[in-house]
C-alpha cells in the first residue's frame, strides 16, 4: 500500500515539471521581441522558458519567486536566454508594488498559483503527505510561522475552517479536534505524525476512499501558512496596474477559492469604464479598462491531464488593458 503511494506520488511529483497549460499561457501573453515580461511564480522556470524564447536580446524577464530554490533554476535560465533577466526574491504582492514604484511597466505579466514540483519533491520541505518529515510547509524559509506552529497553537475553530474552506475537508470538524487533544499529549511535528492524527479523526471507510485522505488537510494548511489567498488579493491591482497599454495578464489558479478572485477582479476590470488619454471626454468616448481575453476559464484537455494529474484542477484566465482606443 505505501509502495503503491510512494509511486503515485513520484509520478505526480515528476509530471509537475511539466508547466501547466503551457501552450495557452503563450498564446494568451503573445510575447513579442523587445517585450518586458513579469513572471511573479518564476518556480522551475517552466514558462518562463517557452515565455522569453519570443523576447529577443532587447527584451526583459523579470522573475520573482519567494522561495530561494528557485533562484537556482534562475541562474540556469538566464544563462541560456538571450533576453536580459532579473530576479526578485519576495512574495510577489511587495515585489510588484516595488517595481511599480521604480517605474517598471510590463508587457505581459503571468502568474501560475502554488506549490511547484521543487517544493513537493523535496521532503524535508513538509509539503508531501507522502514521506514522513519535518512539518515545515513554508515556500519562504524566513516566515516565522510554519504548519507545525499553526497545528500546536491555532485555535481549533481556524484549524477546522481552514480545513473546510482551503481543503474543502468534509470531517474537518472531527480532524480540528483530534490535532488539538493529541498536540496538548505529546505534539505534532512531523508530516507522518499529522497524517496518522487524520487517519485516526477519519471514518475507517475514508481511509479507503479514493486519494490520500491527508491531501485536503496539507493543502489546507499550505495556504494557511503561505498566507495564498492574502497575497493573491494584494497582488492582482499592482500586477494590473503594472501593464502598459495593451499589455496582458495571465492568471492560473488551482483552487476554486483563488479562481473565484481572480474571475472577479478581471470582470471588474472589464466593466470599469475609462477615458483615453488625449481624447476628449464625452460619453461616446469611455471604453473598458480591460479586454477579456478568456470569456470562460481555460481548463487542461484529458491529454494534458494524464500526463500531469496536478494540471486537473487547473483555471487559466487572462485579460488585455486598454484594448484599443476608439478612432472617432
Ligand atoms: C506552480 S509553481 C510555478 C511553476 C512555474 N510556472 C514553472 O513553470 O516552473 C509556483 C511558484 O510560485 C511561488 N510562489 C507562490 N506564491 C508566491 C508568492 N506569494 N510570492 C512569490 N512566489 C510565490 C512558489 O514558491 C513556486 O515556486
Amino acid at each position: 500500500m505505501q509502495s503503491v503511494l510512494l509511486a503515485e506520488w513520484r509520478s505526480v511529483a515528476e509530471s509537475h515539471h511539466e508547466p501547466v497549460l503551457a501552450e495557452d499561457v503563450v498564446r494568451l501573453l503573445s510575447p513579442r521581441a523587445g517585450d518586458v515580461v513579469v513572471d511573479c511564480t518564476f518556480g522551475a522556470g517552466g514558462h518562463a522558458r517557452r515565455i522569453a524564447g519570443g523576447l529577443g536580446p532587447d527584451g526583459m524577464y523579470i522573475a520573482i519567486d519567494r522561495d530561494p530554490v528557485a533562484a537556482e533554476h534562475f541562474r540556469r535560465f538566464a544563462d541560456d536566454v538571450v533576453c536580459q533577466t532579473r530576479f526578485i526574491a519576495g512574495n510577489f504582492a511587495d515585489v510588484l508594488a516595488q517595481l511599480l514604484d521604480e517605474g517598471i511597466r510590463a508587457d505581459a505579466v503571468v502568474m501560475d498559483l502554488g506549490v511547484s514540483s521543487m517544493q513537493i519533491d523535496a521532503p524535508e520541505r513538509g509539503f508531501s503527505y507522502a514521506t514522513d518529515a519535518p512539518l515545515d510547509m513554508r515556500m519562504d524559509p524566513g516566515l516565522a510561522t510554519s504548519a507545525a506552529d499553526l497545528v500546536a497553537h491555532a485555535p481549533e475553530d481556524d484549524l477546522r475552517r481552514w480545513f473546510r474552506d482551503y481543503g474543502e475537508e468534509r470531517y474537518a470538524g472531527r480532524i480540528a479536534r483530534e490535532l488539538v487533544r493529541r498536540r496538548a499529549e505529546a505534539g505534532i511535528e512531523t508530516t507522518g505524525e499529522l497524517v496518522d492524527a487524520i487517519r485516526a479523526a477519519v471514518p475507517a471507510p475514508a481511509n479507503f476512499a479514493s486519494g490520500h485522505p491527508a491531501k485536503r488537510v496539507f493543502q489546507a494548511l499550505r495556504i494557511a501558512v503561505n498566507s495564498e489567498l492574502e497575497s493573491l488579493d494584494s497582488a492582482l491591482t499592482p500586477a494590473f496596474e503594472l501593464l502598459n497599454d495593451g499589455g496582458r495578464l495571465a492568471v492560473i489558479s488551482f483552487h476554486s477559492l483563488e479562481d473565484r478572485r481572480v474571475k472577479r477582479f478581471m470582470r471588474d476590470r472589464v466593466r470599469r469604464e475609462i477615458y483615453p488619454a488625449g481624447v476628449p471626454v464625452r460619453g461616446d468616448t469611455a471604453i473598458s479598462e480591460a479586454e477579456q481575453l478568456t470569456s470562460r476559464a481555460i481548463q487542461p484537455g484529458s491529454e494534458e491531464t494524464d500526463r500531469n494529474p496536478r494540471s486537473r484542477s487547473a483555471r487559466l484566465r487572462a485579460v488585455r488593458r486598454h484594448p484599443e482606443t476608439p478612432t472617432s
